[in-house]
């Protein structure tokens, strides 16, 4: 059997990281971006990546760049688009995909939170058009989601997981098409009630984060919600969520603080203020010790 040819589409953060996934685990990759200042300083920006991520360097031999779509994907097995998070944008690279890639090639989009079906809605072949939602750091984050939207077949999906697991990835099927997925719906429930208590004036923006940190953030790596809830039982947490679930926040739009903050230019490691104040310093110490954190759990994981 002929080996699975890979192609990246946009060569930002993630699909660099995607793109070194796929080349770590043995495939040859092909990036797509359509800035020249960006592609020709991709190959460096990979070979960092990799370094950074404990990788091989040479890995690199196998990645290959282009600024053409339509050559890179005509005999493409499996494409990820990775281009910024813009409906319009990912429209039109998915018709120029439709059009240009054999029939059989998979088309996935790692949009964030963008609906699948929006994304594919109108265009022809939608069967093979699905969501894997990468994490960044790709390298690194072993879950991707495979969202299937009503369009999308079973075959897809199946074709989609084995391939993401072949390389070392924990892929999750999601079987409804909602934004956000379900890691983000997750994700951003905890920081809608994180951002309200401390615009509440419950505790300030570093309190919070620890309280997360010393508590059941240590638990989560092992310890899964539901599972969490298994074991402590159904009566208690039915009992707990009787006197939490009114109080918590429900509102159905950004938080006005958030809103406020961004206003004014608060817009955290981008601008050194955001819930809290952050020198260079610690902002590269921060980065660091999710680094090591990360490696250290994928070492655990890989032995
Ligand atoms: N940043 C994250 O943590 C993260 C995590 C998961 C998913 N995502 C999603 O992944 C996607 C990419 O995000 P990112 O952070 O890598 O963005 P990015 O801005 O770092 O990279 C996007 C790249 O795509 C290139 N590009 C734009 N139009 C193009 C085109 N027509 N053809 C080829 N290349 C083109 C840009 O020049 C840029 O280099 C978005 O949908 C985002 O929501 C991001």
């Amino acid at each position: 059997m002929a080996p699975p040819r890979i192609v990246v589409i946009g060569g930002g953060l993630m699909g660099i990281g995607i793109a070194q996934a796929f080349a770590v685990a043995g495939h040859r990759v092909c990036i797509v971006e359509s800035v020249d200042a960006v592609r020709s300083t991709l190959l460096e920006r990979l070979r960092e990546g990799l370094a950074q991520t404990g990788a091989n360097v040479d890995t690199v031999d196998r990645l290959d760049t282009s600024s053409d779509l339509g050559s890179a994907v005509a005999a493409a097995s499996f494409v990820t688009e990775a281009v910024p998070e813009k409906l319009e944008l990912k429209r039109q690279i998915f018709a120029e995909l439709v059009k240009r890639a054999p029939r059989a090639a998979i088309l996935a989009s790692n949009t964030s939170v963008i609906q699948i079906g929006r994304i594919a809605a109108g265009l022809e072949t939608a069967d093979r058009i699905v969501g894997t939602h990468w994490w960044n750091p790709a390298m690194l984050i072993p879950l991707v989601e495979v969202v299937q939207a009503i369009g999308t077949s079973d075959s897809t999906i199946a074709a989609t997981m084995a391939m993401l697991q072949s390389i070392g990835k924990k892929p999750a099927h999601v079987k409804k098409d909602l934004p956000g997925f379900v890691a983000n719906r997750l994700q951003h429930a905890l920081w809608r009630e994180a951002i309200a208590m401390v615009a509440e004036g419950i505790c300030d923006a570093r309190t919070l984060d620890d309280c997360v940190k010393n508590s059941f953030g240590l638990r989560l790596p092992v310890l899964g919600p539901l599972e969490n809830a298994d074991l402590v039982g159904l009566d208690l947490t039915l009992d707990i969520h009787r006197t939490v679930i009114p109080a918590l926040d429900r509102h159905d739009r950004p938080n006005a603080l958030l809103e406020e903050y961004v206003a004014a230019g608060r817009l955290g490691f981008k601008s050194g203020e955001g819930f809290r104040t952050w020198t260079p310093d610690d902002i590269a110490a921060t980065r660091l010790r999710l680094m090591h954190h990360l490696r250290r759990a994928q070492r655990e994981r890989t032995g």
